[in-house]
């Protein structure tokens, strides 16, 4: 079944390749290939022995698994299942082990016998840990080895816990956690500090033992590093490329995972376009110029008859006809993203001569002033990510509200909450017994160096959180009421990987559409964040506006996606680009700086430590300076933005 939607092999990917329209479809296969393994298997012969995985990715798996064995009476008696790896320090029933990840997910609803179950022990004392990794990897031999072998891929490129460093030759071993690692899993534990630092894993040679072996990766986040592992070299930096060594693997993954591999980013580089069922389209004309005018370090303009032919382009030149057609397509093309009017003229005031409002959408080019929502899913989103855009639109005169999805509270630690308290309990503001127990409070932080977690304290994170929002938006323009803090539910859940949209979520932003029917809608479309909270702020909007269709504004409603601190668009991907000058940049860092418990968010060891603001400004010039080697114009920094169709968007998945 996987060979359906394996991709005809080329020479830049060093392993087969699946890949779905999305994961749900992707997990029902495999789950379908591990069931006729089941299935195949005798009564009184050896057992099947699975490998199994936790993490988010092989969740949709195990459920289609559950549902095989409820629906269709899938038996799991004959199978011994041993896990990956487990946090050290964890006892078997805290809530974030990997024993019970396993048993909500699987074991408590297939009859596996629990004597076949077998998962590292992260209690073991340190000293006895070598002999309990030995014994891992005896009781996997003394089985037969494993069978069948599920894994996901971390962002460090790691399969299992085998972080960048680990070796082809590793076995069960303790490990030492990336930052990176613990960062993801962060939101897990409650903060960084409460996360573990080690775990015991099964070695990268462990796993290659196993006569199959199945990767699944699930979501844009992950394509980078996939891409990593199925093209780049075999190496111990990313452990999951090892996998190219094998025979018997499958990488299996959903249309945005695998994005980034070379025959969806570059495909004119793995043979003519129409035997890949692709065209010259005006996007795949624009992204082959803008990579070209890279590659040969020329601006658009300058490129040669030559530098396409000795790139293999032949075929683009046909169509235009000659490199100079050619160049003034693609350049023209990122001309017309530029504009230094994101909501548009006021139409009255414009005179013959002025800048054109080029990439607005002709339908509401003349609607003047307009309704602006802007999207930001933690209180700082908007103006990290889009605060120079936000400056401008205020400044034009629109309407502008800026709605904050989540409260952000997770992120702001125990010493800001305390300092907030020491203002309390100094001020002499509070009644009595407030005082009190603000001063208990205090008390408390300056001996154990942490705060209680209680609901209460959470609304008061919460409230720092608002403040610096507010203080961000008055450096903007924007005054207070024309801000919206949504709090929407799903954050507050305990644990970040099983956050899931509710009913309420939907509800609450679709209210909000409902209240300002607004003409632009700028949101985050930066699916990289490390703990998933854009994405599901993302999915909230989409189910809204799927609500919102019969609604008279709909029609007319223009969605813009910005992406911030983590990663910016593609050069290719940008449909709107705001040029912003030398004060412009100064005063979106004044306002970034209102967020001052998000300081300590940017100090992770081994990560790329720079505070939000010195992102935001670097990957902004970084853009401008892009633009300029283009030959387009110099700008003091750009901030971008990718057009997003409301109608296509409403099919999550894109996401
Ligand atoms: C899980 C494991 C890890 C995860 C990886 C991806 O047992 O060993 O390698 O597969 O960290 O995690 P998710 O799926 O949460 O993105």
């Amino acid at each position: 079944m996987l060979a359906q939607h394996t991709l005809a092999p080329n020479r830049f990917e060093h392993v087969p390749v699946a890949v779905f329209p999305s994961s749900l479809e992707a997990s029902r296969t495999v789950a379908g290939e591990i069931a006729e393994l089941i299935r195949s298997r005798r009564q009184g012969d050896r057992p099947v022995v699975l490998g199994l995985a936790t993490g988010s990715t092989p969740v949709s798996l195990y459920a289609e698994l559950v549902r095989l064995h409820r629906e269709e009476g899938l038996s799991f008696a004959n199978v011994v299942t041993f896990n990956l790896d487990e946090y050290c320090g964890l006892r078997p029933d805290h809530p974030e082990s990997y024993h019970h990840f396993m048993r909500v997910h699987l074991f408590d609803h297939v009859d596996l016998p629990a004597a076949q179950v077998h998962l590292p022990d992260g209690t073991v004392p340190n000293a006895a840990i070598d002999a309990h990794c030995r014994e891992y990897e005896e009781m996997i031999r003394a089985v037969g080895g494993i069978d069948f072998q599920i894994l996901g891929i971390g962002r460090t490129g790691h399969i299992g816990f085998n972080e960048p460093g680990s070796t082809r030759r590793s076995r069960t071993r303790l490990v030492t956690l990336d930052p990176v690692t613990r960062r993801d899993a962060a939101g897990d534990f409650g903060g960084e500090e409460h996360t573990p630092r080690s775990a015991i894993t099964m070695g990268v040679r462990t796993i290659l033992e196993a006569r199959r072996i199945v990767l699944m990766g699930w979501g844009q986040h992950k394509a980078g590093i996939l891409r990593a592992a199925i093209e780049g070299e075999v190496s111990s930096q990313v452990t999951a490329s090892f996998l190219q060594e094998c025979d018997q693997v499958h990488f299996v993954l959903d249309q945005v995972a695998a994005g980034a591999l070379t025959r969806y980013r570059t495909p004119w580089l793995v043979g003519p376009l129409e035997d890949q069922g692709l065209a010259w389209d005006e996007r795949m004309t624009r992204r082959t110029i803008l990579w070209l005018s890279q590659q040969r370090k020329k601006p658009i303009l300058k490129l040669t008859d030559d530098d396409y032919n000795e790139s293999g382009l032949q075929d683009l030149l046909r169509v235009y006809g000659s490199a100079y057609e050619t160049n003034l397509a693609g350049f023209y093309q990122m001309q017309h993203t530029i504009t230094g009017w994101p909501g548009g003229r006021d139409p009255a005031r414009t005179k013959p001569g002025d800048a054109p409002v080029r990439p607005l959408r002709a339908s509401s080019a003349n609607v003047f002033p307009k309704r602006v929502l802007v999207l930001s899913p933690h209180p700082d989103d908007d103006v990290i990510s889009m605060g120079g855009t936000l400056c401008r639109l205020v400044e034009h005169g629109h309407e502008v509200h800026v709605a904050y999805q989540v409260s952000g509270a997770n992120a702001v630690s125990d010493e800001s909450l305390w300092r907030s308290l020491l203002f309390v309990r100094d001020a002499g503001l509070a009644d009595p017994a407030t005082a009190k127990r603000v001063q208990k409070l205090c008390a408390d932080y300056e001996t154990t160096g942490a705060l209680p977690a209680s609901p209460e304290l959470t609304h008061w994170k919460a409230l720092i959180r608002r403040h610096e929002a507010i203080a961000a938006a008055a450096v903007c323009g924007l005054p207070a009421d024309r801000l919206h803090f949504l709090d929407l539910p799903f954050y507050d859940s305990a644990s970040v990987r099983r956050r899931q949209l509710g009913e309420r979520d939907v509800e609450i932003m679709h209210r909000l559409l409902g209240q300002l029917r607004p003409h632009l809608i700028f949101a985050a479309g930066d699916l990289d964040d490390p703990h998933g909270t854009h994405r599901l702020c993302l999915h909230a909007l989409c189910d809204a506006l799927a609500r919102a269709t019969n609604e008279p504004w709909f029609s007319e409603v223009e969605l813009w996606l910005y992406r911030g601190a983590w990663a910016g668009w593609e050069l290719d991907e940008i449909d709107l680009a705001v040029p912003l000058s030398p004060q412009e940049v100064l005063r979106r860092r004044r306002a970034i700086f209102r967020h001052e418990t998000q300081k300590d968010q940017a100090l992770f060891p081994g990560e790329d430590s720079r505070e939000f603001w010195r992102r935001t400004e670097d990957r902004s010039r970084q853009l401008a300076e892009a633009y300029n080697a283009l030959g387009l114009a110099e700008y003091e920094a750009i901030e971008a933005f990718r057009r997003q169709s409301p109608e296509e968007f409403l099919h999550h998945g894109q996401l």
